[in-house]
Formats: C-alpha cells, structure tokens, sequence
C-alpha cells in the first residue's frame, strides 16, 4: 500500500468569530497554550502520518509557514496550497491532486479537536484500510449544524444529509475522513450545492452508495471539540486547560509526538525546548526529556 498522506484544511472564513478572525486565521488561534491547528496536526502525527499539505486561504499562509516551515524540526515533511475561497471542503481535495499523486489519504479541518483513549485505536484501524473510506461520526445536541449520518437497527450506515432542518440522527459527521485515492476522482465530479459549496458529505454518500464506507462511531467518552464561536472556543481551551493541568501532560503538542514517535531525537527535542524556554511549553518539553532520562 502506498504511504498515506494528510491534508489539513485551514482555509474558511471564520466568520463565527469576527472581528478576531479579519487579521488572524481561525485555526492560528490560541486554545489555551498553543495554536489551534497543533491539535489536528497531532491527531494525523498519532495516525502516523509524516507528508502534509495544508491549505490556507492566501492572506494568512505566510503565518502558517512561519510558524510551522516545512516541518523537518518536528520529523514531517509539509507542503503548502491556497484556497482562494471558501468553495467547499471537498475543494481541498481537488486542491491537494498534485500533492497526493494516487496514495490515499486522510483529510482533517484545521478546527478540529478531538481527544480521548479511542482515538489512537480508532485512527490506527482506519490508516490501515487499504480501500474505501472511513468517517467518525459522534452523537451531539444540535446535529443540524453538521452532516448527519443514520443507521439501520443493525447500524449500517443508511443516509447522509448536509445541515438538515429535521435530522434522522443525532449523529454528526466529525471533520477528519480517511478516504482512498478516488476521492479525487470523485471530487470532480461534484458541482456546487445550493449554498455554492462543493460539499463534502456528497463525497461521503458516493462511497455509501459503493458499499465502500466504513462509519466508526465515536463514543461519549471521546471528546470532539468545537472552535467555531467566542464561547466555543473559549470552552475549548478551558477543556485543554483542566486537562493538563490535572495531568500534567499536554493535548496536541506535536513535538511530544514527534518526539514519542522517535522522529526527532533528544537533541531536537532540547534544541525545540530551549527555543521556547520563557513559556510553559518549553518547560514541558524539558520535562519529558527529563522524565525519561
Ligand atoms: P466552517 O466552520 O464551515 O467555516 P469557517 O471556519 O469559515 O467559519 P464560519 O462559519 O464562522 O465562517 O468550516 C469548517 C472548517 O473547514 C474550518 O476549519 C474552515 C475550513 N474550510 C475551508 O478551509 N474551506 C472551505 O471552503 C470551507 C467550507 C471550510
């Protein structure tokens, strides 16, 4: 099987949260200790993917690059695109053609924060299935705001519907997707929804219609986090917050995983530390090293 490749969707408006969002990407914004998009380039580093491409809208793709180059301190090896607007999440599959030839990959919003003991399983299951799709869907209170799956008695995935006024389920669709190398091809046959968007649940429903798609539930005791308002966002990093603080250990840093993974040695590991040292975060990555030492 070929290698799979991540891509990681940062571009939008954030509308949600102007006037913050006017200058500065959503997905640059801070949740609690560190900026918003660490977290789903974690979630893919745990799946163990190493070749990304993100994709920015043009204003802000200096800032990503900035911030994150082109990944050899952390292992990986990033890429970068634009979108120019908002036209669709599946646009970021049409979007990323060059960059992932035909190995499958997997394609997860830079707004998403999920955490919780079945992720890794889960992601690892997923990573290994050579064709077809694997989506996650996870019980919410206001489904309608999402793509909603619904299941049979037996739970077999039955239909999709994008943001519906009267859901079947209260199963939303998460926002990372594992798909095989069709889902290009399959982008490209899509045109623009009602709401002008290429829309990522008709390329979900192409691979249900070819018996082809996996729907991993994600129990309650997972945790997947919204970011798109003030108070989501807000509460976010007070769920980051509680958690490290409790344990001592960070969500979503992708030194540590780095690091765990054996990507980068100790010496990468310090020289990362030290660069940070006058905030928590380095102190953090200080003390791995020393917990294991
Ligand atoms: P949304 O939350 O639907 O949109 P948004 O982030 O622009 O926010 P708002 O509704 O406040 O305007 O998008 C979900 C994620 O997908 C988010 O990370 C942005 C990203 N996205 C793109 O990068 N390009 C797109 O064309 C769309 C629709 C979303």
């Amino acid at each position: 099987m070929k290698t799979r490749k991540g891509v990681i969707l940062a571009g939008g408006l954030g509308s949600r949260l102007n006037p913050i969002s006017l200058a500065i990407s959503k997905q640059l914004m801070p949740v609690y200790d560190k900026p918003m998009i660490f977290y789903p380039l974690s979630t893919l580093m745990l799946a163990g993917i190493k070749e990304f491409l993100i994709i920015t809208n043009p204003y802000h793709l200096n800032s990503f690059q900035r911030l994150l180059g082109e990944g050899e301190q952390l292992g990986i090896n990033i890429t970068y695109e634009c979108q120019e607007k908002p036209d669709g999440i599946a646009q970021a599959l049409l979007i990323a053609e060059t960059f992932l030839g035909d190995s499958p990959l997997v394609l997860i919003l830079g707004d998403n924060l999920f955490h919780g003991n079945e992720l890794l399983p889960k992601l690892e299951i997923a990573t290994k299935k050579e064709q077809g799709a694997t989506i996650f869907a996870y019980p919410v209170s206001d489904p309608s705001r999402y793509g909603v799956i619904d299941f049979d008695i037996n739970g077999r995935a039955l239909g999709i519907e994008e943001k519906p006024l009267n859901p079947k389920s209260r199963y939303a669709i998460t926002g990372i997707y594992f798909y095989d190398h069709t889902a290009i091809s399959k982008a490209k046959l899509l045109s623009p929804s009602d709401r002008g968007e290429l829309e990522i649940s008709s390329v979900n429903e192409m691979y249900l219609n070819e018996s082809a798609l996996d729907v991993q539930i994600m129990g309650r005791g997972m945790a997947w986090l919204d970011t798109g308002t003030f108070d989501s966002l807000q509460e976010a990093g007070e769920y980051i917050r509680a958690l490290e603080k409790r344990q001592g250990l960070k969500v979503g840093s992708p030194e540590e995983v780095a690091w765990r993974k054996g990507w980068i040695n100790d010496t990468e590991l310090e020289k990362i530390a030290q660069k940070y040292i006058k905030s928590g975060y380095g102190e953090y990555l200080f003390e791995l090293l020393k917990m294991r030492s």
